[in-house]
């Protein structure tokens, strides 16, 4: 018998609501369903406003889903106190987002070796390690250069050797190329497929399908819930 693949994320009737001034409130997410396992490279798509990114943050450990269960490794978060979010994510989750997120007058060495400080490494350590993970992303010999004294598809390289600096096993990416032209995109996302298949599971959410091809495997949000979840050939020839 084949042995079970490790799940790295499995969510079962996850829900979200957001609660606002005067009473109101949006359902945004509405039991969802899906696992992912250790290895796999997944996109999520779906119209601006189904709740893509509300579904990053949660699997991110940015947020709470409002009810529903979402384990991580095999733990429940919801059993887990902020504090011990903080640490998972630290330790485990490697983030990437459209707009880079880089501090623009630290070095880029400095921007890279950043969640290194919450782990108490010492600052030499930090500036090796940070070089290391420049060269794994291209970026050999640029550490000491400022993020506005490099291009932007290099910057968004810059944010990934921040994710990966940790080690983490999963790397979550929102519309990582939604500010990049479409050569450069492509750069960006031979890049994660590098890291896939040295192991790492890639989540990524994306608007475009050229971006979507490049995962093995797509979970469309549709009215907040899971409207396709299969390879993008299948989806094409679905929705033909
Ligand atoms: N903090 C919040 N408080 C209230 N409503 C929110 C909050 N964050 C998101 N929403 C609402 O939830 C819905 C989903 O938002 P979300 O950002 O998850 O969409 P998205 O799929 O990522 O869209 P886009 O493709 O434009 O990035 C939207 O209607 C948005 O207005
Ligand atoms: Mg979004």
């Amino acid at each position: 018998m084949e042995k079970e693949k490790n799940k790295v994320i499995e969510v079962k009737d996850l829900c979200k609501t957001y609660f606002m001034a005067g009473g109101l409130k949006q359902e945004v997410l509405k039991h969802i369903s899906f696992s992912i396992n250790q290895g796999e490279f997944v996109s999520i798509m779906g119209h601006s406003g189904s709740g893509k990114s509300t579904l990053m943050n949660i699997l991110g450990c940015l947020d709470r889903p409002t009810s529903g269960h979402y384990e991580l490794n095999g733990l429940e978060v919801a059993d887990k106190t902020d504090e011990q979010l903080a640490h998972i994510r630290g330790k485990e989750i490697g983030f990437v987002f459209q707009n880079f997120n880089l501090l623009m007058k630290r070095t880029i060495a400095d921007n890279v070796s950043l969640p290194l400080i919450y782990a108490d490494v010492g600052a030499g350590e930090r500036y090796d390690r940070a070089v290391q993970m420049l060269e794994r992303v291209g970026l050999k010999g640029y550490e000491d250069r400022l993020p506005s004294q490099i291009s932007g598809g290099m910057q968004q390289r810059v944010a990934i050797a921040r994710a990966l600096i940790n080690n983490p096993v999963l790397i979550f990416a929102d519309e990582p190329t939604g500010n990049l032209d479409s050569k450069t995109s492509d750069e960006i996302m031979a890049l994660f497929t590098d890291l896939n298949k040295q192991g790492i599971t890639i989540v990524l959410v994306t608007h475009e399908e050229d971006v979507a091809e490049y995962a093995k495997r797509l979970i469309l949000i549709h009215d907040g819930k899971v409207g396709f979840d299969g390879t993008l050939a299948q989806y094409k020839k679905e929705s033909k």
